[in-house]
């Protein structure tokens, strides 16, 4: 209840990953650090306002000096406070390995699946030690009308974008590319995969690999928030059997691009969005979607 102190006219949450720690051309307004009953969050949330004056919370998933491991962030802390300053919508920055060939580095995915290799790791629901038994819907794990507006916005976005670099590099094919309704595999860090791990992922229909997008997208729906996840592409992990595997030095070097790119998406996105989702219905399919989920006591 403590937390409720903090609660703001804030729609949009911002969850920032490797190499996105600020959002850019807003205006600072405050940080708040809002301790929930699973803790503090990985890091002050800053409230801050796009031009039109809407507020927006950022929050940066490994803390803001990237302290916080992939299995240590604190995700039932970030969710709940994020939901407790009145957030209905949350957009998930992600470095991501690219499990395809034709997923280039420099790439943006928005992802509609995911495969969990999290499972029993990382604690994953609201309800845990509550003593009551509750069962998420999850089959579509992100927020569908969410992922399928942002999806036109972003490919409008980065075709601007991909124009520029072609237009002062003089190839046809270069800039980034929006690539949507891929499958994410979700595995626990903190080393990279194997080769063989790799490839088996590919074999399951995984396209892109990440460590951070769960429990986060589990404790959104569970808090009933519209989630979707912004993927950047960093490197192509460990299945190429020519090519190096992947190491952090390599997933450092796009980083910092990517992360550029994410800001401009950000910043057109984010004014947009909250213009949208003003009629109610762009978040509506979240709204009660644990209505039917926890089990009566018989
Ligand atoms: N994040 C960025 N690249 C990754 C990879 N190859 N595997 C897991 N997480 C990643």
């Amino acid at each position: 209840p403590s937390v409720l102190k903090h609660r703001l006219a804030v729609l949009i949450g911002v969850i920032g990953g490797s190499g996105l720690y600020h959002l850019d051309n807003l205006t600072f307004i405050k940080h708040v650090n809002p301790e929930t009953p699973w803790g503090f969050p990985s890091s002050p949330i800053t409230i801050c306002a796009l031009p039109s004056g809407t507020r927006v919370a950022f929050l940066a998933r490994h803390g803001t000096g990237h302290s916080i491991a992939p299995s240590a962030v604190p995700a039932r802390a970030n969710i709940a406070a994020l939901k407790a300053l009145g957030v209905r919508a949350v957009l998930a920055f992600s470095a991501v390995g690219s499990l395809r060939e034709d997923i280039r580095p420099g790439d943006v995915v928005l992802p509609a699946q995911i495969i969990d290799r999290t499972k029993g790791v990382r604690p994953a629901s609201f309800f845990e030690g509550t003593g009551v038994v509750a069962h998420a819907a999850f089959g579509d794990p992100f927020a569908a009308r969410l992922v399928r507006w942002l999806e036109g916005r972003v490919r409008a976005v980065l075709a601007e974008e991909a124009a520029r670099v072609q237009r002062e590099t003089g190839r046809p094919d270069a800039g980034p590319r929006v690539h949507a309704d891929k499958c994410v595999v979700c595995m626990e860090g903190p080393q990279f995969s194997t080769r063989a791990e790799s490839q088996m992922y590919r074999a399951w229909g995984g396209d892109i690999i990440n460590m951070s997008v769960l429990p986060e997208a589990k404790l959104a729906r569970e808090a009933e928030l519209s989630y979707a996840l912004i993927a950047t592409a960093t490197d192509y992990d460990s299945w190429r059997p020519h090519e190096d595997a992947v190491t952090a030095a390599e997933v450092f070097k796009t980083l910092q691009e990517n992360a550029r790119i994410s800001r401009h998406v950000a910043a057109t996105v984010l004014e947009e969005l909250n213009a949208a989702a003003a009629d109610g219905e762009l978040l509506a399919g979240e709204v009660g979607a644990m209505q039917y989920s926890i089990m009566p006591r018989s």
